[in-house]
């Protein structure tokens, strides 16, 4: 009886030991599939960690530093780099046509006046939050000339399904002999 019992008890240890060596399997499995999907993002579409913490007075925006509204848009820096300034609030971007030239590095700043926001350009590795007090940075490069949305992707109140624009991409000729003055470009039509 008692040998009985015994064995019983061993069985059941066995089946207990293979299923949670089958578990175990499992939960490695998926630990590497998210690795292996965190490697490939990062490496095909050139995922980048947040960029350094500055930060900016959220209610002094519109009234003084380069995110006054006049300054927003696309210029072209002394230096020859191509810089992109913006605002998102509710439930709007600020400028809500972007201009850029194609097949150059483009700098955004971004930063939101007062929920966080999300700011995303379709087919680009453009993602990323706009948080009120906080500068997000980024550089993107547009491969050819077209029209792409920018949608906010980060649930910013009762507009936030309203609230999108769109990144006219020019050949990179055409950018230059209109951003050559210093304007501020936009595609916004008046
Ligand atoms: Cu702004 Cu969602």
């Amino acid at each position: 009886m008692t040998s009985t019992n015994a064995g019983a008890a061993h069985a059941s240890e066995v089946v207990a030991v293979e299923a949670e060596r089958r578990w175990a399997i499992v939960v490695v499995l998926i630990v590497a599939v998210l690795i292996a999907m965190m490697v490939f993002t990062s490496l095909h579409w050139a995922s980048m960690p947040p960029s350094r913490v500055e930060t900016i007075d959220p209610r002094k925006l519109h009234i003084s530093g380069e995110f006054v509204e006049n300054n927003l848009g696309t210029t072209l820096e002394p230096d020859g780099k191509v810089m992109v300034r913006l605002i998102a609030q509710q439930y709007s971007f600020e400028p809500q046509c972007l201009v850029v030239p194609a097949g150059v590095p483009v700098t955004f700043r971004a930063t939101s006046t007062d929920a966080i926001h999300g700011f995303v350009v379709d087919r680009t590795n453009a993602n990323v939050m706009l948080i009120p007090g906080f500068i997000a940075t980024f550089t993107a490069t547009f491969d050819k000339p077209g029209e792409r949305l920018m949608p906010c992707h980060e649930y910013c109140g009762t507009g936030h399904q309203a609230m999108w624009g769109r990144v006219q991409v020019m050949a990179a000729d055409e950018f230059l002999a209109k951003a050559k003055g210093g304007a501020r470009l936009n595609c916004v039509s008046r």
